[in-house]
């Protein structure tokens, strides 16, 4: 249960750990990536907080159960001799850390200070002198003015995973004072020169191994829940890979993602390489996405290449409330050769995207002009279908983006669409005339459609159990930006 807890104290302070650079503190190593980002995390300070604020009080916790081993010696002590000490049963009572900060360190990582922190720790002494003679009791130790300094080096390994390390931790106790029972009055001086020294260094030793193991064992492995692989469905997996260490600068960590979309059948390279993605110096949430129109394209092409951006439009498909009935009779007004040919046959249109939509994202939104194909059909008493036209639609479609649960959220909204006939089995018509049947067909099935699967949304690249509150969407050249605040939910 300690473990679990602890990895999940460590697991927020872990969110911001996540972002730092893996370099060792002394060295300065600029992060260059070979590509721009599809997608950014940047934790700011108050998100560095908060997940300090979760981590400190399980190392609280987790320092407070230190097990120290006996410890025995000789020591010559003044006008008494040779004193051989034994003190057993060590017990740290608690550990208080009152005073902590974390701070990101361009180019290093995150520092973590620790100052005034105290301990109070029980136990049993036991002392043999003069050869013969023995004594014995309790003692109360108390540790005050501990100062901690820790130092974590954030890296990505292979798997495009965040890695988190210890770099290094120093533990300064400036002040131990002791309470013992026992009438010995050289026994004070014992303690103080010899045992409080040996305590605090083995304290001292104790607390850096604590720190190291926590962060290996708990902070390591919560950090390593990031989704770096996200599968959206059974064809489309999002790439959340590192593509660069995490990279602390002084006021926040930013995480550099790839960001890419992808067919799980056929992966394949993207034509496009994502655009510069620099996040503005906003700093009221604890963390802010940035997610490139890199991202949403190839989430696009992902889509297309799945053999996704396929829908057909049959009478079942549009909603009774439209009242429209999708067959030849009503067809037939426009294009009055149908009558002839196919008298009162239901119809179905086939809409595909010929090539995959690309989108915009600017100061004003997101914004794209995606071009569909939709062949039209005659569903022949014997169910076999008799192509009739094909039409190629386009119009100016905006999106409004937002944050649910934890995934990006959207839906689409068409203008008017425009309609060109690209061939046709019936003859020449006045496409026109099908503008406003079209826009209603659209509207009505299509969008819809879109808009539904669009709400459930795709992951943002989110650490296990941490929510968001308090979101805010804007967009500028190229990416939009998503900021929120951040609640990590401890493990019932
Ligand atoms: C369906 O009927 C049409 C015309 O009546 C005919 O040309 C076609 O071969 C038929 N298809 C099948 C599968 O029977
Ligand atoms: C889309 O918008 C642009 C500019 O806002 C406009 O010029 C164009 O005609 C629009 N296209 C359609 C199909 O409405």
């Amino acid at each position: 249960m300690g473990v679990q807890s602890l990895a999940v104290a460590c697991g927020t302070l872990a969110l911001c750990l996540a972002l730092t650079t893996a370099t060792n503190p002394g060295f300065v190593v600029r992060i260059t990536t070979a590509t721009n980002p599809g997608f950014v995390v940047r934790i700011t300070q108050a998100g560095l907080d908060y997940a300090h604020e979760q981590g400190i009080a399980i190392l609280e916790k987790k320092l407070a159960q230190l097990k120290l081993s006996d410890i025995s010696g000789d020591s010559r002590v003044l006008h008494v001799g040779k004193v051989h000490y034994e003190l057993s049963r060590l017990r740290l009572r608690d550990f208080h850390l009152p005073y902590t900060r974390i701070t990101p360190i361009s180019n290093v990582g995150l520092q973590v200070s620790i100052s005034n922190a105290f301990a109070e720790l029980d136990g049993d002494w036991r002392v043999k002198f003069l050869f013969v003679s023995r004594d014995h009791g309790s003692f109360n130790l108390k540790v005050e003015n501990v100062y901690i300094k820790i130092f974590l080096s954030l890296g990505s390994d292979t798997t495009g995973k965040p890695t988190i390390s210890t770099s290094d931790c120093s533990v300064r106790i400036s002040k131990v004072r002791v309470l013992f029972s026992g009438r010995l009055g050289w026994l004070y001086n014992l303690f103080h020169s010899v045992i409080e020294s040996r305590l605090r260094k083995i304290l001292e030793s104790k607390v850096c191994d604590n720190v190291a193991k926590s962060v290996q064992n708990e902070l390591q492995t919560y950090i390593q829940t990031l989704p770096v692989t996200a599968r959206i469905n059974a064809k489309i997996g999002l790439d959340y890979a590192l593509v660069a260490p995490p990279r602390a600068t002084a006021q926040s960590l930013d995480l550099y993602l790839k960001g890419e979309f992808y067919s799980l059948a056929h992966r394949s390279t993207v034509p496009f390489s994502p655009p510069p993605l620099a996040l503005p110096p906003d700093h009221d949430r604890m963390v802010y996405f940035g997610a490139s129109s890199y991202f949403f394209n190839t989430a696009c092409i992902a889509y297309h290449k799945a053999g996704a951006l396929v829908f057909e439009i049959t009478e079942a498909t549009i909603p009774k409330d439209v009242g429209f009935k999708l067959d030849t009779s009503v067809f037939s007004a426009f294009i009055p050769q149908l009558e002839e040919m196919y008298p009162d046959m239901p119809m179905k249109f086939r809409l595909s995207a010929p090539t995959a939509p690309f989108l915009t994202i600017g100061p004003g939104g997101i914004s794209f002009q995606p071009v569909v194909d939709a062949q039209a059909y005659a569903i022949l008493p014997n169910s076999s279908l008799a192509p009739l036209f094909l039409l190629s639609l386009t119009g100016n479609v905006s999106a409004v983006i937002n944050v649910r649960s934890g995934r990006i959220v959207g839906s689409l909204d068409v203008g008017r669409i425009r309609l060109s006939l690209k061939d046709s089995a019936v003859g020449t018509f006045q496409v026109q005339l099908l503008q406003t049947v079209m826009n209603n067909l659209i509207s009505s099935t299509l969008i819809p459609h879109l808009n539904a699967h669009l709400d459930e949304g795709f992951p943002l690249p989110l650490l296990d159990r941490i929510q968001l509150s308090n979101t805010l969407v804007k967009f500028y050249q190229n990416f939009l930006m998503l900021g929120a605040d951040v609640h990590f939910q401890p493990q019932a």
